[in-house]
């Protein structure tokens, strides 16, 4: 592959989208209509083609650096068949619950290649991935390292793990997914790592260290940024090895790389990004005089996004003469909460055949009640009305994920689709599931 290529997270749209001879919107060979039709709107959809291409520009990308290890940051997005996927392609995972490691084990993925994120880790959560085998946690505080190692020390095994650090970098994104500055809920700051380093090499004697991990925000743009942090993390490294005479021989420098949601939209290639981080691997270990580590990576978003959109049906519409058209769609915040949590914008079309063009400038609204519940402001679309199916892009990265039951609405059914052919990964939630939780009691009946 020519890595001067553009990749696929520099693509607003997945892979062979096109109009086909009726005039629908046709994506991988799947008439995007009958997919509404069929599966009925809201409606997920990952296509697989997409997907493996991204898959296999990572792999082809790293390939420079043969100790590299894909991470897959599964709070992106987490099904058993998505996790599959992954899996298949022999990634690892990162997962930062109880409940991904769950549909791990539910996909017959062991936990050999899994590492375990997160600020607060319960210690139910903490047993349960250390009785599955866990390879390694990424520890975030001085709680967790007391409680995983007694927990440890109760199971008597020496129970692998990474510390995340604070790099103290700051990336020009949106603030609430910045968290690699010092002021952040994650991870040690660098002046505290010597008292970690103390308490598990002279306390903690049921956890081995082996590498440091750091993260430094998502939906990253830029790539001197990355640079950076993996001259932070081995400058620690070297640090720790002329205090404490260890050599931490692993880095995770975290997920965060950008997609193109809008046509303003200018991420960097895989390619770039990869050249330059194993560049500063290759540079920092030599200036420092240390081993070349192994290398772990684990991007959500950018192995995701590009292969998944979203179909919706228009109901109602209303025209506030010389404001703003609103044009509703049978979904919104509770499948997609990203642009009523922080401002995220999207490209959409509509997917079934219109006669010529007659594009108006209109505002998409959500089902739910709330007057924040935009999904797209101010877009072009072509003679929008009430039964058009509306596909919006980039929506395979923290959609389904962060998805709610608000207004008690039944989660949209996930499908995937690969050269003609679609099949169902999550089924649309039931009115009975709605309610099975619910426990009416007796002095209210
Ligand atoms: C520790 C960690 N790793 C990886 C990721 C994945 O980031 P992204 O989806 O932007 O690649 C995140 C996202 O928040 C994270 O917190």
């Amino acid at each position: 592959m020519n890595n001067k290529a553009k990749t696929t997270n520099q693509y607003l749209k997945p892979f062979n989208t096109k109009r086909n001879e009726k005039g629908n919107l046709e994506i991988s060979n799947c008439d995007l209509v009958e997919l509404a039709e069929k599966y009925s709107t809201p409606l997920y959809v990952m296509d697989e083609v997409t997907l493996n291409n991204i898959i296999e520009e990572y792999k082809d990308a790293f390939k420079i650096y043969e100790k590299t290890r894909i991470t897959y940051a599964s709070k992106a997005l987490m099904t058993s068949s998505i996790a599959k996927i992954f899996a298949n392609a022999s990634f690892g995972f990162d997962v930062v619950s109880i409940g991904e490691i769950y549909t791990l084990l539910n996909a017959g993925i062991d936990l050999k290649k899994v590492s375990f994120n997160g600020n607060n880790k319960s210690i139910e959560e903490m047993t349960f991935a250390i009785d599955n085998g866990i390879d390694h946690f990424s520890v975030d505080n001085f709680w967790e390292l007391e409680k995983l190692n007694e927990i440890a020390k109760s199971k008597n095994i020496i129970q692998k793990i990474h510390l995340r650090i604070t790099p103290g970098i700051e990336c020009h994104t949106h603030d609430y997914i910045k968290t690699g500055q010092n002021d952040s809920k994650f991870g040690f700051d660098l002046s505290m790592t010597d008292d970690a380093l103390d308490l598990i090499l002279n306390k903690y004697k049921n956890l081995k260290l082996t590498g440091l991990h750091a993260h430094i925000g998502s939906q990253i743009f830029e790539t001197q940024v990355y640079y950076d942090e993996v001259g932070v993390l081995l400058k620690e490294v070297k640090r720790i090895k002329d205090k404490f005479s260890i050599e931490l021989n692993e880095i995770n420098i975290g997920g965060g790389v950008g997609i193109t949601y809008t046509k303003s939209d200018n991420p960097p290639s895989i390619y770039e990004i990869a050249n330059l981080i194993i560049e500063s691997v290759k540079f920092h270990c030599t200036k420092y005089n240390l081993q070349e580590p192994v290398l772990y990576i684990e991007p959500g978003r950018s192995l995701v996004c590009s292969a998944g959109f979203s179909l919706y049906t228009i109901g109602s519409t209303k025209d506030i003469k010389g404001i703003r058209k609103y044009v509703a769609l049978d979904g919104g915040m509770a499948d997609n909460p990203r642009p009523s949590m922080y401002q995220a914008k999207y490209e959409a079309e509509i997917a079934n055949a219109k006669q010529g063009q007659n594009f108006e400038k209109v505002t998409l609204a959500g089902k739910f009640c709330e007057s924040g519940d935009i999904l797209v402001k101010d877009i072009e679309l072509n003679n929008p009305q009430s039964g058009d199916i509306l596909c919006v892009y980039d929506t395979g990265a923290y959609c389904y994920s962060m998805s709610s039951n608000y207004n008690s609405a039944q989660k949209p059914a996930m499908v995937l689709i690969n050269n003609g052919k679609s099949d169902i990964i999550v089924k649309r939630q039931t009115l009975e599931q709605i309610v099975q939780n619910d426990v009416i009691i007796d002095r209210l009946k």
